[in-house]
């Protein structure tokens, strides 16, 4: 609703949407916002369904649960924070040649629409692929490491894995993103991380953890949908 009144109330209401009426009314460019107005998406009117079966569902599937390894799953996860990946991702916060061309296309209204879209999906349970790491992953998630200094991934996206709006759910995503993320944190390839939080987590990270935290996070139940 917010962008709604942002991109269509927005333009007359605030004082700088005054300011540009002001002009308009003296020129010729009344006409001109008007049809911006009616054209630019809002998240009420997106048809998130369709636009994730044109340009998504290829590597994501139709409900965000990804199956190849290296994509992650969508589904479940807070709208908030998959629309600022998204919008990171067009900015070039975050870096992905994959998803670049993609999101550079993307109008607010609709990156607002495909995140709650997703956030709505049921996320499916995860799969393990090497079952032996997985119980001193879990202890690297639930304790950390204090031989090494590596905080609890649980302090953070807490118990269940569920998360927090600023903190993303892990539980039950495809390992291989996992790693590979932890390792683009540690490499600095990854850094739209805020107060470079996770960057200072995986820094300590040895290689044999990332591996076993990714296989416990995994193997974690699915926690209910985040907000
Ligand atoms: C060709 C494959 C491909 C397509 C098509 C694609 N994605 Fe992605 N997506 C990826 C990959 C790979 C990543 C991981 C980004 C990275 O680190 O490189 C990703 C990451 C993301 C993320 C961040 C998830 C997270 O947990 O941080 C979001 C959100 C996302 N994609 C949404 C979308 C949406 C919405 C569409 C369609 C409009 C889309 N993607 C189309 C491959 C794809
Ligand atoms: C101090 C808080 C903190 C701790 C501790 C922490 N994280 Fe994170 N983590 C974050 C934040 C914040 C982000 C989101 C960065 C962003 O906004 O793009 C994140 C992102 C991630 C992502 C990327 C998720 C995605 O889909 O994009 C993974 C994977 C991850 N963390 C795993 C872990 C693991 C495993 C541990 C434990 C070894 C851990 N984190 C500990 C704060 C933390």
């Amino acid at each position: 609703m917010r962008n709604f009144v942002e991109t269509h109330d927005g333009p007359l209401g605030s004082v700088s949407g005054r300011a540009l009426l002001g002009r308009a009314i003296k020129g010729v460019m009344l006409a001109p916002i008007l049809i911006l107005g009616v054209t630019s998406a809002s998240a009420e009117t997106v048809d998130a369904a369709r636009i994730v079966k044109d340009s998504c569902a290829a590597c994501h599937t139709q409900s965000g649960n990804s199956v190849a390894p290296p994509f992650p799953k969508l589904a479940g996860m807070a709208p908030s924070y998959l629309a600022k990946q998204m919008r990171d991702v067009a900015s070039g916060a975050r870096k992905s040649d994959i998803m670049a061309p993609i999101m550079a296309e993307m109008e607010r209204g609709e990156i607002n629409a495909l995140a709650d879209y997703f956030a709505r999906q049921p996320r499916t349970p995860g799969i393990v692929t090497h079952p032996d790491l997985v119980e001193e992953g879990e202890r690297i998630y639930r304790e950390g490491n204090k031989e090494n200094g590596v905080p609890a991934c649980a302090g953070c996206h807490t118990q269940d894995g569920g998360g927090a709006p600023r903190f993303p759910m892990i539980a039950a995503q495809n390992a291989d993103y996992v790693v590979q993320q932890l390792k683009s944190f540690r490499d600095g390839e990854r850094a739209n991380d805020f107060g470079k939080l996770m960057r200072t987590v995986v820094s300590r990270l040895s290689e044999a953890e990332i591996l076993a935290v990714a296989q416990y996070v995994a193997s974690m139940p699915v926690p209910p949908a985040a907000r």
